[in-house]
């Protein structure tokens, strides 16, 4: 799927070359436990959906990185994911030239979408061509790594089991095509604070996990949407208890397998029904509520026409 909408626009100084990075779902969160380190061990597995950053590339002066974006409770600068991986890259690979980074945010902030790990993932693999690293997908995950749990997951993306904290990825067979509504509501949740709610697992998740990667592989997605489940929901509704109003309004309306987004606060299920779709779509936004309308996409990012 990379490189599909590929246009190498960037043969000089000035040139622009824009990428798109992927939003993700979770079919399943198991937490297993706490580690020595702060982090907790994981199992899940992680999908690629159609909703996207946009992320725009010039070349600029060597040595200088500048990343800005428009969205609220996004940080500019060194604060921000983007510029900490481009940073990891200058360091070690001293490139010719420097990037200029505009990030355009259509992943919701704090929803559990991994938007912030997605363009960093993003920026590792728009660097590697710009700067013409010749780096491998192994390298860019071990770097993604470096950066957060979840960003080597989406330096290739598509639909993988990861565990570990999350950095530990494998491919799975793709899911099948298919609708998903993502509902997020106006608060967001913060993954460490989330993460520091969740209880220790009570009871082997063994053949929960068992089936969902059962009717992944048999491409079922009615039985998948029976086993999927998410440990964290629990966590979430202790710091924002009216999370479950949104779990009841989408199953009202006929979505299948509703699970919390990730760590939250967004929450996510399967529609079968364009009905349903058309519902949550109309109903949403008057209970204050944002719809998203998602498809399962093959990679983690795309390189798009400018
Ligand atoms: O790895 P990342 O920086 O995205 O994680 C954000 C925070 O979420 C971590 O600092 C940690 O508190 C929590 N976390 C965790 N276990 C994981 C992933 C994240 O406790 N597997």
């Amino acid at each position: 799927m990379r490189g599909i909408l590929t246009a190498t626009r960037c043969k000089g100084p000035g040139m622009v070359r824009c990428f798109c990075a992927f939003a993700k779902i979770n079919l399943y969160l198991a937490v297993l436990g706490k580690r020595d380190d702060g982090y907790h061990d994981v199992d899940t597995v992680l999908q690629s959906v159609d909703l996207s950053d946009r992320l725009i590339f010039a070349e600029t002066r060597p040595g200088r990185l500048e990343v800005r974006c428009d969205a609220a409770g996004v940080p500019e600068g060194p604060a921000n994911l983007v510029w900490k991986a481009l940073a990891l890259l200058r360091t070690r690979y001293r490139p010719a030239t420097g990037l200029s980074v505009r990030i355009e945010k259509g992943i919701p902030v704090q929803a559990g979408l991994g938007g912030g790990s997605a363009d960093a993932a993003c920026a590792l693999a728009a660097a590697n061509r710009i700067w013409a690293l010749g780096l491998s997908d192994d390298e860019l995950e071990g770097y993604g790594a470096e950066l957060g749990s979840d960003v080597p997951f989406f330096v290739r993306g598509g639909t993988r089991r990861c565990r570990g904290r999350g950095e530990r990825t494998e491919a799975l067979i793709p899911l099948a095509d298919s609708l998903w509504a993502i509902v997020k509501p106006p608060w967001g949740l913060s993954t460490a604070a989330v993460f520091a709610c969740a209880g220790a697992a009570l009871t082997s998740h063994e053949a929960n996990i068992r089936m969902v990667l059962g009717h992944l592989a048999k491409r079922d997605l009615g039985g998948l949407a029976g086993w999927i489940f998410n440990d964290l929901e629990s966590a979430a509704q202790q710091l924002h208890p009216e999370v479950g109003e949104i779990k009841s309004w989408m199953t009202s309306l006929g979505v299948h397998g509703v699970v919390q987004a990730g760590s939250g606060s967004a929450w996510v299920g399967l529609c079968s029904n364009p009905r349903t779709a058309a519902d949550l779509a109309a109903q949403g936004p008057a209970r204050g509520w944002a719809v998203f309308l998602v498809r399962p996409v093959k990679g983690g990012w795309i390189e798009a026409a400018t």
